[in-house]
């Protein structure tokens, strides 16, 4: 894979964050998820590439843009796959909330998990931390393990969980083995990637998200050098019948890191909202400012990207 698609592909979340950046705190999660579909479509439409999207919007009846198998860029040159979300955290935006991005992570073909829109429970941890996850343990286990590849102890751990009634249980078990918890209405790739900041405060995402998030969190993971264990959660028949229609054959396996994202990945975001990596989009007269970070697993390097958009000069930016 070309390095140099990695700061092609920044402007594609440049650009649909901008565009939903401009819904933030009016209370419209579709108009901000629409501003941002098509705003990621149009630009990855201008790239010199051949891609298809695997893990996107949702089926192609129910999503019209950017859906699972749509093929995006110009139509000829590298074939990459991608996992995409226009606006991770649309609720987030539509409320004026934190940590709201728009992400896109690139391999090549074959190389994500086509994961069905369903749930998947999920651990997440920084490098420090990495081979020390196992989603067959208990939390409670998992947290010593982790403690003691991070050297402190299981109160120094803060956990990231989404804040559901599902998590009832978890959350107790978390209080009674004594570590600290996070407790976030939305946006679990966000916190997933915060485990790898030293100063994001997060040490560890635990609990039940979206199954197409955590694809998009493993391929950043992978880049940063951390850790991620998913297994998918069926509610219904139905997802079952169609998890295997997509090729998934054992339902109940634990997928590693390397298994929801293998090979050489890339991974873009940009933020939307102001966030615990990323600032979110600032408007000026005339323009904005946007930041965005840059990873490639191959060499591990993380470029964080300020961009400043002046809309007169760049009239397609100025949604
Ligand atoms: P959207 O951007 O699709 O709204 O997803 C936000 C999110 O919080 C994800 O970060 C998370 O994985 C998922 O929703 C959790 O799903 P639910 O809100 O159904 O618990």
């Amino acid at each position: 894979m070309d390095r140099n698609f990695a700061l092609e592909f920044v402007r594609v979340t440049e650009a649909a964050a901008l565009a939903s950046a401009r819904w933030m705190g009016r209370g419209e999660e579709k108009q901000a998820d629409q501003a941002a579909v098509e705003a990621m479509r149009k630009i990855l439409n201008s790239i010199q590439f051949e891609g298809r999207v695997v893990i996107g919007e949702g089926e192609r009846d129910e999503a019209p843009m950017l859906y699972i198998g749509e093929k995006v860029g110009k139509g000829s040159g590298d074939k990459l796959d991608l996992a995409l979300d226009p606006l991770e955290g649309t609720t987030i935006c539509a409320s004026g909330g934190t940590n709201a991005l728009s992400v896109i992570a690139i391999a090549e073909e074959g190389h994500f998990l086509h994961a069905p829109d369903v749930y998947m429970q999920k651990i997440a941890v920084g490098a420090e931390a990495r081979g020390a996850i196992d989603l067959t343990l208990s939390a409670t286990e998992n947290l010593k393990n982790i403690a003691q590849a991070k050297k402190c102890n299981v109160q120094d751990l803060t956990v990231v969980v989404l804040d559901r009634p599902r998590h009832h249980d978890l959350i107790a078990e978390l209080r009674k083995a004594g570590s600290r918890i996070w407790l976030i209405g939305d946006g679990d790739v966000s916190a997933a990637i915060a485990t790898c900041k030293a100063d994001s405060g997060v040490d560890v995402l635990m609990g039940v998200g979206g199954a197409p998030e955590g694809v998009i969190a493993a391929a950043a993971l992978r880049c940063k050098g951390g850790d991620f264990q998913g297994r998918l959660v069926f509610h219904k028949e139905e997802e079952k019948v169609r998890a295997k229609t997509m090729g998934l054959k054992d339902l109940d396996k634990i997928y590693k890191i390397d298994e929801l994202a293998k090979g050489n990945v890339m991974f873009c975001a940009t933020g939307v909202t102001q966030g615990t990596f990323l600032d979110g989009v600032r408007f000026f007269s005339g323009g904005a400012k946007t930041h965005s970070v840059v990873m490639r697993s191959e060499s591990g390097t993380t470029r964080f990207i300020q961009a400043e958009h002046h809309f007169d000069r760049k009239p397609r930016y100025s949604w």
